[in-house]
């Protein structure tokens, strides 16, 4: 059953006030420019995206600076600084980004860096790679002059060791523990740019790379079509290609929320019967080329902001499978 609870918060020509939209299809409204980003810290890097994009700055310029915020913020403790560690107590990170021609840019399992959406955008416009990890990323960051700081803050530390006390060393699978900063664009002549980054999954083993470096995992797009991004358990996002798998359903004539729930529902089947389904969680927001939108997720608790003219810089509740 698809469930629909619009609601909420509007930062942009208003901060702080709160706008009710009630459970009509606004979803389905086309307009553009528009952008869409994962969960409640979205709001923030929507605005700053935005500010980007309508005074002057081109997509992908305007979509680096929106995440960037959440980057940069301790209280986000799935994204770049303050990000939770992995099970050894180190910060590593990944990120990509693409923009309308379908070049794109990652760097997975970077340490050390406070942006790796920058990193990544160098990455797409510097060589003539799609993804550099590990030392060889951060080589190339220092090598552009980024430098090198400690992302562990003394509260992920802390949470760090609490954890370890009590974990017996497991790698966690929890649906707490993900929450990717996934941001999609559609801009004044309705091209389409794309970017996502995070910490990962908490408590990982050391090493482990997720889906939001992986074009075509945590996001995809097609400037013909329109874009998807993913949030959540990344090994569930990679076993089934979801983001380019909800753009090719949307090339085929899905709505955006039809494509989404498509492959979450894919996802489900998969998982269903397996250890992990007890605490999967799973989302993705997508965008088409007439800058309808939706965001769908395999359980509730997903919520995705959604900034334009009209709405301005809204908070909505995805819909969701279970
Ligand atoms: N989706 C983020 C991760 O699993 O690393």
């Amino acid at each position: 059953m698809v469930r629909r609870n619009f609601i909420k918060k509007s930062l942009i020509g208003g901060l702080g006030a709160t706008a009710l939209v009630g459970c009509d299809n606004s979803n389905d409204k086309a307009t553009y420019p528009r952008i869409i980003s994962t969960w409640e810290h979205g709001l923030a890097a929507n605005q700053e995206a935005w500010k980007k994009l309508t005074s002057g700055s081109n997509g992908i310029s305007s979509i680096e600076s929106g995440v960037k915020i959440s980057e940069a913020d301790p209280s986000v403790r799935s994204v770049g600084y303050g990000g939770l560690p992995d099970r050894e107590g180190i910060v590593t990170l990944d990120a990509c980004i693409m923009d309308k021609y379908s070049n794109c840019g990652s760097v997975s399992y970077l340490q050390n860096i406070k942006h790796p959406i920058s990193v990544a955008r160098l990455v797409m416009e510097d060589t003539p790679h799609v993804m550099l990890s590990g030392k060889g990323a951060l080589d190339f960051a220092l090598s552009k002059g980024f430098k090198q700081e400690s992302l562990l803050t003394d509260q992920s530390k802390k949470d760090w060791l609490n954890w370890k006390k009590k974990s017996n060393y497991s790698p966690v699978i929890n649906i707490e523990n993900h929450d990717t900063i996934s941001m999609l664009l559609i801009d004044q002549n309705k091209d389409l740019f794309g970017a996502c980054t995070t910490s990962g999954a908490a408590w990982k083993m050391h090493g482990r790379v997720g889906d939001s470096p992986i074009i075509g995992a945590g996001l995809f797009l097609d400037n013909e079509v329109g874009a998807a991004a993913a949030t959540g358990l990344g090994e569930a996002v990679i076993r089934t290609s979801g983001s380019a798998m909800v753009v090719e359903l949307m090339r085929q004539g899905y709505s955006p929320l039809h494509a989404c729930k498509t492959i979450v529902d894919r996802i489900s089947k998969i998982h269903k019967s397996g250890p992990d389904w007890e605490y999967l969680q799973v989302g993705f927001i997508a965008i088409n080329k007439k800058g309808e939108y939706a965001g769908y997720s395999l359980k509730k608790g997903f919520n995705y902001a959604v900034c334009d003219k009209q709405n301005k810089n809204l908070l909505m509740d995805a819909d969701y499978f279970i």
